[in-house]
């Protein structure tokens, strides 16, 4: 596909801010690529998309995802090959993602044209902004907002889809410490936790705070009904290596994120013959592990922070500790794994490599 399938309006800006960047020091969503493309939605249509130079967005204090959160975003990586061509990791499956969420929140769905031509010219246009050293890579960050100028509630008339990027170092630089919470719920069945819409993140802002003033990074989601079963840590999805078996909550539920490292992780993990169970997980079965020595590993796994080890776990007045990382063998091993595919430095057997 050529990545100038899309007819779109292109402004370049006049003077790189490249150099507001530091090779040695890439924080995570610090300073963000001289472009931007930016797409509307009115009248029942997509209207030609254009990429122009990073900046403010000029909106009336009434439009609508202002006051009542109608918006949705994704995240998505780009990567050098050991020759310097851009990479980017499963576009598709985040704008299929991107369209669920969409449809749930009531807003149009993004032609894959848009999506994913928009993406590669993009991408194609600030490919010197996509870092190359170990652990770092461009984080791509597509948002849809809901721009009426309304303040009645009904779902928007137009709406606004934009990409922006920013070049990114790790997420979590160490090994979390997580509170596993009985009190705070992330989402119910029949709720939107499966989408990656902005209220989840918002109203997860509060607790976040609370166990970080508690001593803690992060927080164990569990269900809302018994505040047993475990959800997501965090903003990520949850594994557990429970003796020789590695599980995870299932996403039958709409509770979920569908997470695409998730995918990637279940997917290398069982291609290298390790078991790994999709079903519901009750802290009590962590717990018992745990006395009985099983509880082997446990990560967070997202697109920013790819795989995030989790040092310890506190369950009311329970602590416990996991063993140390270098002792891990599946987190270990897919970390690298993953890092060898999205680096292009293996072959892309799973086709989830996307070249501009
Ligand atoms: C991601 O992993 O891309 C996320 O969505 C987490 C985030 C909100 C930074």
């Amino acid at each position: 596909m050529s990545v100038a399938a899309l007819d779109i309006n292109i402004t370049k800006i006049s003077k790189s801010r490249i150099n507001e960047v530091d090779p040695a020091n890439i924080q995570f969503g610090k300073v963000y690529s001289d472009h931007m493309l930016v797409a509307c939605y009115e009248n029942g249509a997509w209207q030609q998309a254009e990429i122009k130079p990073y900046g403010d967005l000029s909106l009336s204090p009434a439009t609508t995802f202002m006051h009542y959160g109608q918006a949705i975003f994704e995240g998505i990586k780009a990567y050098k090959d050991p020759q310097g061509n851009p990479i980017i990791f499963r576009p598709y499956d985040n704008w299929k993602r991107f369209n669920r969420s969409a449809e749930r929140m009531a807003m149009p769905a993004v032609p894959e044209e848009l999506f994913i031509d928009g993406l590669r010219q993009l991408i194609d246009l600030d490919r010197n902004w996509i870092p190359t050293s170990e652990d770092t890579s461009l984080y791509i960050r597509p948002f849809m907002l809901a721009v009426d100028e309304f303040i009645g509630v009904r779902p928007a008339e137009k709406f606004m889809f934009i990409i922006i990027t920013s070049p990114a170092g790790p997420y979590y630089n160490k090994p979390v410490s997580i509170y596993v919470h009985d009190e705070y719920v992330r989402a119910f069945p029949g709720g939107i936790g499966f989408t990656k819409a902005a209220g989840n993140y918002g109203m997860s802002m509060y607790p976040t705070q609370k166990v970080k003033e508690m001593g803690y990074d992060q927080i164990l989601w569990t269900d809302g009904f018994e505040h047993k079963y475990v959800q997501e840590i965090g903003t990520m999805n949850v594994f557990f290596v429970l003796g020789d078996k590695v599980v995870t909550p299932d996403i039958a539920q709409d509770t979920i994120l569908e997470g695409v490292t998730r995918d990637s992780v279940i997917t290398l993990l069982r291609e290298k013959g390790v078991t790994v169970e999709e079903r519901p997980l009750s802290i009590d079965e962590i717990e018992a592990a745990y006395k009985a020595g099983q509880l082997k590993e446990a990560f967070g796994t997202g697109t920013a922070a790819s795989i995030a080890p989790i040092y310890a776990l506190t369950y009311r007045d329970d602590k416990m500790e996991l063993p140390p990382l270098t002792e891990w063998e599946n987190a270990n091993w897919l970390k690298k794994e993953l890092a060898d595919i999205r680096y292009g430095r293996k072959t892309d057997t799973h086709n989830w490599l996307v070249r501009i």
